[in-house]
């Protein structure tokens, strides 16, 4: 039996974003429903900043088990590749068939991007319309196709390590959202203070977004530090904000953002209130009112690439 493979460029031809935000509203219902079984990732070290993942998931709903495999060497930009590289396998629940591969980069990238678009639906004030983007890169790419998608943004500011990298990042995006005014900002506290939605899209192993800077009723999406060692939030943000995950087994096994403050005892276990199956199924309360700040803290989940892969190989 031939095999099938879906490349890069056919990834995101099938895959738009909107759809995605869908299949990843799918995901957390249906982790909601005990229907969704997920395994912490496994991951190697292969030299200094270079590390590769392994992450299985089962997905009952569509009969298939699979996992992405996917290789993250931040210093990958210095030789014009993407710094995540990956696959994911998908096999039939009911024989063991290897049903195909799809690119693990763009499931990677949109998936990301699409589950934090659920999360700040469900999360951020409605009348939010400023964003920040702390972070130029892919991450910073797709949040704005996300997150345009469910608030009506007018407003984007954007702070890079160099204002460069911010103006390149804004000038490349105007022509594509006509309706929003891009701010590249030479100091992160400016690109924060009146922002609605924070995205931090990052590798920094050390805070980027600080609590004093952030304003009263913000949504914060803290994507970008997914090992216990690194963090993007000072503990003062966490502190003061409600906290959500997208799992608490992945949260508490090595998102930096939580584990450095409740080491720190600047907080407690229970400020973690819930994770976005219980969040999507209403099981637990949110914002309560407009002054609320609230972060989703992502570390990315192996069903949401499996059930982006099952759905591509059925298109
Ligand atoms: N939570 C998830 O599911 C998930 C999924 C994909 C990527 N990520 C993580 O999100 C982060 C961003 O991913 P990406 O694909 O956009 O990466 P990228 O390499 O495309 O972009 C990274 C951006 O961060 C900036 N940057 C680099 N070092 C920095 C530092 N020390 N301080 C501040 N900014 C810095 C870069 O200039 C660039 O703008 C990475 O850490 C990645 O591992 C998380």
């Amino acid at each position: 039996m031939e095999l099938k493979y879906l490349s890069e460029q056919q990834v995101n031809q099938l895959l738009d974003m909107k759809t995605c935000i869908g299949l990843m509203k799918d995901v957390f219902t249906a982790f909601a429903e005990g229907k969704m079984e997920n395994k912490l990732r496994s991951v190697f070290p292969v030299e200094a900043g270079k590390i590769f993942g392994i992450m299985p998931a089962v997905v009952p709903t569509e009969d298939v088990c699979g996992a992405k495999l996917i290789t993250v060497f931040h210093s990958n930009h210095e030789k014009g590749l993407p710094s995540h590289l990956g696959v994911v396998a998908v096999f039939s629940t009911e024989d063991g068939q290897l049903l195909g591969l799809c690119d693990g980069t763009a499931i990677t990238a949109i998936r990301t991007g699409a589950v934090s678009a659920v999360a700040t639906e469900l999360l951020s004030r409605k009348d939010s319309n400023t964003m920040c983007l702390i972070g130029g890169g892919v991450q910073a790419d797709m949040h704005l196709k996300a997150i345009t998608l469910v608030r009506d943004i007018k407003k984007v500011t954007v702070w890079c390590p160099t204002l460069a990298e911010s103006e390149r990042f804004c000038e490349s995006h105007k022509a594509q959202y006509p309706g929003i005014e891009f701010i590249p900002c030479e100091n992160c506290e400016d690109a924060v203070k009146d922002a609605d939605i924070i995205n931090t899209v990052t590798p920094s192993p050390v805070p980027v977004l600080f609590g004093k800077w952030v304003k009263k009723g913000a949504h914060i999406n803290a994507v970008g530090a997914c090992s216990k060692t690194t963090r993007e939030l000072d503990s003062e943000c966490v502190a003061k904000a409600k906290l959500f995950c997208d799992n608490y087994d992945s949260c508490r096994n090595e998102a930096g953002d939580y584990l450095f403050p409740l080491n720190e005892g600047v907080i407690k276990e229970s400020h973690l209130l819930g994770d976005l199956a219980e969040v999507i199924s209403g099981k637990v309360e949110t914002r309560t009112n407009e002054d609320d700040i609230t972060i989703f803290e992502s570390q990315g989940l192996a069903c949401e690439d499996v059930v982006c892969a099952a759905w591509l190989l059925k298109q």
